[in-house]
């Protein structure tokens, strides 16, 4: 990666605000933003369409780079083309939350997929979000973020999402399970050295944003 990018980078599990917050703080500071989840995500449709086992870990990681992969980087308007066929709502669906471990449990999987983050944000000025930017994909970012928060706050924002129509058992798979199996091959609940925690347990979104955009400040990026 070039040494001359602007990268605030943001990593947490999921229920941490992270989305919101990174694009938000992309908006304001006229950055663009990678939501790196809609990556793998997106490996995972392209897995469904064509029926790959998701015990077939050869055939995932030779689909993830197979696929074209044709993701927005405007906070405003996201949308993602997974092999030029729209797939951003097809994406936060339940069956795709629930497959999409089988991607980023797979390490060449994750290899292929950073390679291509890294050339998106090249050279840019960029909120990239994740698991492993702090880490992996842009170790050497200006800022650098692990934003985490207590698992009932987490459960509860997932509840909200979903609306009325989830059960605890549901909420449990969806925040906790994930977490575990998230962590398999990375490491986001410990921060790197240099890297800021946040805990957004008892802070507004507005208040993660504002501290962000501080810290983009402080580091000369904006
Ligand atoms: O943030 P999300 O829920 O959209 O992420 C989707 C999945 O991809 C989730 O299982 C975590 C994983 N992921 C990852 O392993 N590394 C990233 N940089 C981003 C997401």
């Amino acid at each position: 990666m070039s040494h001359m990018s602007a990268i605030v980078a943001i990593d947490g599990p999921s229920g941490s605000g992270k989305s919101t917050t990174a694009r938000q703080a992309a908006r304001r500071l006229g950055f663009g933003y990678l939501d790196t989840g809609a990556m793998y995500r997106g490996v995972a449709v392209a897995c469904l369409r064509d029926l790959v086992d998701r015990h077939d870990a050869a055939a995932i990681a030779a689909r993830t780079r197979t696929v074209s992969l044709d993701i927005s980087t405007d906070p405003d308007d996201q949308h993602l083309l997974v092999d030029g066929i729209d797939a951003t709502a097809a994406i936060r669906e339940p069956y795709v939350s629930a497959w999409v471990s089988a991607v980023s449990t797979n390490a060449d999987s994750r290899a292929e997929l950073v390679r291509r983050q890294r050339e998106l944000v090249a050279g840019g000025r960029f909120v990239v979000e994740g698991r492993d930017i702090t880490t992996v994909v842009c170790p050497e970012a200006a800022v650098r973020v692990l934003l985490v928060a207590d698992p009932v706050r987490r459960m509860a924002r997932r509840a909200a999402e979903l609306g009325d129509a989830v059960d605890a058992a549901a909420l449990r798979d969806q925040v906790l399970r994930r977490d575990k199996d998230d962590s398999t091959l990375v490491n986001f609940t410990d921060a790197a050295p240099g890297v800021v925690v946040i805990d957004s347990t008892d802070l507004s979104i507005e208040e993660v944003v504002g501290r962000i955009v501080d810290l983009a400040r402080e580091a000369g990026l904006a």
